[in-house]
């Protein structure tokens, strides 16, 4: 099993988004994906296509299998809540399970994160989202804790601060740099539409940016050893013996 924690200490920061384009493009893959709705807003549904007011849990009672991703969410009790997380612990050996946790939800965080085998950041190129960050450390600064990876979400190359913050950021999070994810409206107008990203726009250069994502997490597991699925492994050591 392996399980991907997304916080950010920033709302809006693109914390739903990040989690469904991965579990989309992951299920595409081939992998076994279940996804999380640990929010109050429950709006990672929406990036799936489906409408507000709709329900995940299907007629025999189990969560919907939505364009390949089990989806989980729409908590409205802490004895729900705490019954998915057990769930989530639960997770079988060969499947990904990705949770989205609100950035107001520190105990959830920590909930989540002592089991996770990542806690991935979200984090906006600006002042502020970057200031966010001192909030992640604890006793140890951000640079120091392994467990944190650190995507930074809606960059746009023709602006010179966000050029500049992803150059800071790579430089400062060099352990934690996982990645970097391209603002693009279709974004926006696939939920309008009631579409997922990926049947919409399937040329958005978000999807583009996650799928080198998530061979940069899947690399960033295996190096630090956090892969539980031996399999996974060996078939990642052996793509970079090929590539040396
Ligand atoms: N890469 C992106 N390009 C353009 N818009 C984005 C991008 N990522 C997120 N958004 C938009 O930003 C807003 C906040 O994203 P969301 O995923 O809900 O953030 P969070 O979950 O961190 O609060 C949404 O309107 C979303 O569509
Ligand atoms: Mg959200």
């Amino acid at each position: 099993m392996t399980v991907l924690a997304f916080h950010s200490p920033k709302g809006g920061a693109g914390n739903t988004l990040v989690t469904a384009a991965i579990a989309r493009r992951a299920a595409i893959r081939g992998r076994a994906v279940s996804a999380y709705d640990l929010t109050r807003q429950d709006s990672l549904k929406l990036l799936f296509g489906l409408l507000p007011h709709q329900n995940l849990v299907g007629a025999n009672g189990q969560a919907m299998v939505v364009r390949g991703v089990r989806l989980n969410g729409n908590y409205v009790t802490k004895g729900e809540r705490d019954a998915a997380i057990e769930r989530i612990k639960a997770t079988p050996p060969d499947e990904l399970a990705l949770v989205d946790i609100a950035s107001a939800d520190w105990d959830g965080w920590e909930q989540i994160r002592r089991f996770a085998d990542l806690s991935i950041c979200v984090i906006e190129p600006n002042p502020i989202g970057l200031a966010s960050l001192t909030r992640l450390g604890e006793q140890l600064p951000v640079t120091e804790r392994e467990d944190i990876a650190i995507v930074l979400n809606k960059l746009d190359d023709r602006r010179k601060l966000s050029r500049h913050c992803h150059r800071f950021m790579k430089q400062l999070f060099v352990n934690q740099f996982v990645g970097s994810i391209r603002r693009d409206e279709s974004a926006n107008e696939a939920i309008a539409r009631f579409e997922s990203l990926v049947d919409y726009a399937p040329n958005s250069v978000i999807i583009t940016d996650v799928d080198i994502l998530i061979d940069s997490i899947e690399q960033r597991l295996a190096i630090t050893g956090l892969v539980r699925d031996p399999q996974k492994l060996r078939a990642v050591n052996s793509a970079e013996h090929q590539t040396v």
